[in-house]
C-alpha cells in the first residue's frame, strides 16, 4: 500500500504551487508528448476523491480529467447514485500526462508521478477515495490486488490530515464498462452502480456532503 503519510519533496507546497510544479514537470518522457498536464478537477478540500488511470486524448487537449466517453459514463454513474460530479468530487489520475496512444502508464512513470499524488491527497483531504480500475488500484493498494476481486470492498489507509483512516473503495473503470454494456443484475455495470450507491450511503451516514 502507498504510504500517504510519506513526506515528499512537495510537502511545503500549497495547492496552487503544487499545480505549478505539476505543470512544469519533466520527470518522465510523458512530458515530451503531452499537450497539457491534467492535474485534476474539483473542490479543494473535498470529502470524496476519485483516482483514475491516465488522461486520454480529449483530456490531454482540454487539460481536464474524464471529459471523454469514459468521463460521461462516470458522471452518469455518480449522478445515478446521487453524487454531483461538479460540486462534490475531486477527480485526479494515477499519472497526470497522457501516455502515447493511450498505452498503460509504465511503472517508472507512475513512480515519478506518485509524490505529486501523495501531496494532492494531503491537500484535498478526502474522507473517501474511489480507485478506478487496475492501475490506480495497484498503485495505491499494491500489485497483488486485482480489480475483479477488490471492487466493492472497503480498505483503509492511515493519513496525516485526520485521525480517522481514509476509506478506499476500488471500482471498475468506466472504459471497461463501455466495453461491457449489459445492465443485468450481477454484471459489471450493475455492480458499479451498487458500489457508487454504497459509497453515497456511507458518505450520508457520516454526514459528509458531496
Ligand atoms: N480515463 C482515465 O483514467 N482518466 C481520464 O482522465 C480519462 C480517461
Amino acid at each position: 500500500m502507498i504510504d500517504f503519510q510519506k513526506s515528499t519533496e512537495f510537502k511545503g507546497l500549497d495547492f496552487s504551487k503544487l499545480v505549478g510544479a505539476c505543470e512544469s514537470c519533466a520527470r518522465c518522457d510523458l512530458s515530451k508528448t503531452r499537450t497539457n498536464v491534467v492535474v485534476g478537477s474539483g473542490p479543494v478540500p473535498c470529502n470524496l476523491m476519485i483516482i483514475g488511470e491516465a488522461p486520454g486524448e480529449k483530456e490531454d487537449l482540454e487539460g481536464r480529467p474524464f471529459v471523454g466517453k469514459s468521463g460521461q459514463l462516470l458522471t452518469q454513474i455518480l449522478g445515478s447514485a446521487g453524487i454531483d460530479r461538479e460540486k462534490g468530487v475531486y477527480i485526479a489520475n494515477t499519472v497526470k500526462c497522457r501516455p502515447p496512444k493511450n498505452r498503460d502508464p509504465q511503472a517508472s512513470e507512475i513512480e515519478s508521478c506518485t509524490p505529486f499524488l501523495i501531496r494532492q491527497v494531503e491537500l484535498i483531504q478526502p474522507k473517501v477515495l474511489i480507485l478506478l480500475g487496475n492501475p490506480s488500484l495497484k498503485t495505491i493498494l499494491g500489485s497483488a490486488f486485482t480489480i475483479t476481486k477488490s471492487r466493492g470492498k472497503w480498505f483503509k489507509a492511515p493519513v496525516s490530515y485526520m485521525a480517522d483512516p481514509l476509506y478506499i473503495m476500488p471500482m471498475f473503470h468506466p472504459a471497461y464498462l463501455l466495453r461491457n454494456q449489459s445492465q443485468k443484475k450481477g454484471r459489471p455495470k450493475w455492480l458499479t452502480l451498487a458500489d457508487a450507491k454504497e459509497i453515497k450511503a456511507a458518505l450520508d451516514y457520516y454526514q459528509m456532503s458531496v
